[in-house]
């Protein structure tokens, strides 16, 4: 019998955690099953391109820690709406086809999908073609359904509280106000969980529409209190109560092709003259998706690989792995994408408890 070819990909915006993917996957899948490996480059185009690496014990060693991916990343190729030229103009077109007649060529079995939710949307259109499909949810915003947590996402909380723990003493020296933006999308993830663990004032997620009234009460408070200084964390895509959030960028190629950006420095103006301080922001942007990735997030990204590469053996296609309390499960893809993003409950135990230690979500 000839081995299993396995091909894996990682698409959308880089994580921290792809690399601790892919070696752990490597290495489970060679320990377990007479296979062969290899990655596409760049996402699916790398599939279109039927461009890839060899994935072996040598060429995945010494990966583990290190952000980013080895197989490098693209959130603009979707090849079921993919820009290709025809006749001298730029068109439109599904091109999957393509990618399942090189797969057959190249004898791949079975396709790996590290991603979220734009690039394991391709992955169960693929699977609806009948190719083998296995998912794994890779994502710093944490807003996938279906699991507890994606990967990449402790490790972009780690990178915030840090910050928020450098902004601290500098606008404590000033006693400024400093207006903190994070990623997350229209989940507000990120922004609750490093402004509880960083000792933020005011946390703005994208579920919690706020008031500026209510965040010029809280310095207010703050100052009669003795505190000169306010930290505010928000998330890109928090809006105020009767307005919409505020967008960065249109990536017209991106099957999301809108980027929030902005919000920081919108409420800084707005806080301009109604408090008695200088008030400062800043955008921490993609330093929340590089370095190193955390402890935890190469265990949750080797258990995800070794999870993955169990179904690849017992041939369970057309599921996503996925994290339920501490247990290691899985779910169909058509489950995973059908279902509603995963966002912060706003009646829920953290935001109750972070209200409960005084921190204001500007409602
Ligand atoms: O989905 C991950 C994410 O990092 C979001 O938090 C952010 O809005 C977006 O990707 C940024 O995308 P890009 O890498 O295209 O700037």
């Amino acid at each position: 019998m000839s081995k299993t070819k396995i091909a894996v990909l990682t698409g959308g915006g880089d994580a921290p955690g792809l690399n601790a993917v892919i070696y752990s996957l490597t290495r489970a899948c060679l320990n377990t099953m007479d296979c062969e490996l290899i990655g596409y480059k760049f996402g699916y185009r790398g599939l279109y391109l039927n461009d890839y690496i060899p994935l072996t014990m040598e060429s995945t060693t010494g990966i583990l820690h290190i952000g980013g991916t080895m197989l490098y990343a693209s959130n603009k190729d979707n090849l079921f709406d993919y820009l290709v030229e025809e006749n001298g103009k730029m068109v439109k077109k599904d091109v999957s086809n393509v990618a399942v007649e090189n797969m057959k060529k190249e004898g791949v079995d079975v396709l790996v999908v590290l991603g979220g939710d734009g690039t394991l949307t391709s992955a169960r259109d693929f699977s609806r073609k009948g190719v083998n499909v296995i998912g794994v949810p890779k994502t710093i915003d944490n807003d996938l359904a279906s699991t507890d947590q994606t990967f990449g996402f402790d490790s972009a909380v780690n990178i915030v509280t840090e910050n928020l723990g450098r902004l601290h003493t500098t606008i404590k020296s000033h006693n400024r106000i400093m207006v903190v933006e994070v990623m997350g999308r229209s989940a507000g993830w990120i922004a609750l969980q490093s402004g509880i663990a960083g000792s933020a004032d005011v946390i703005l997620i994208p579920e919690i529409p706020y008031s500026i009234d209510k965040v010029v009460e809280k310095i207010e408070e703050r100052d009669a209190r003795g505190r000169f200084f306010t930290i505010i964390v928000v998330t890109e895509g928090a809006k105020p109560i009767h307005g919409e959030a505020s967008v960065g960028k249109f990536v017209a190629d991106s099957p999301d092709p809108i980027r929030f950006g902005g919000i920081a420095a919108k409420i800084a103006t707005e806080l301009e003259g109604r408090v008695n301080h200088e008030i400062r922001s800043c955008a921490l942007g993609h330093i929340q998706r590089g370095g190193d990735t955390s402890a935890f997030d190469r265990i949750l990204s080797i258990r995800y690989g070794v999870e993955a590469a169990r179904l690849i053996k017992e041939r369970q296609f057309g599921n996503m792995v996925t994290l339920r309390g501490n247990q290691m499960c899985n779910d169909s893809l058509e489950n995973v994408i059908g279902a509603k993003s995963k966002q912060v409950d706003p009646n829920g135990e953290l935001v109750k408890a972070a209200r409960l230690i005084g921190i204001s979500f500007g409602d």
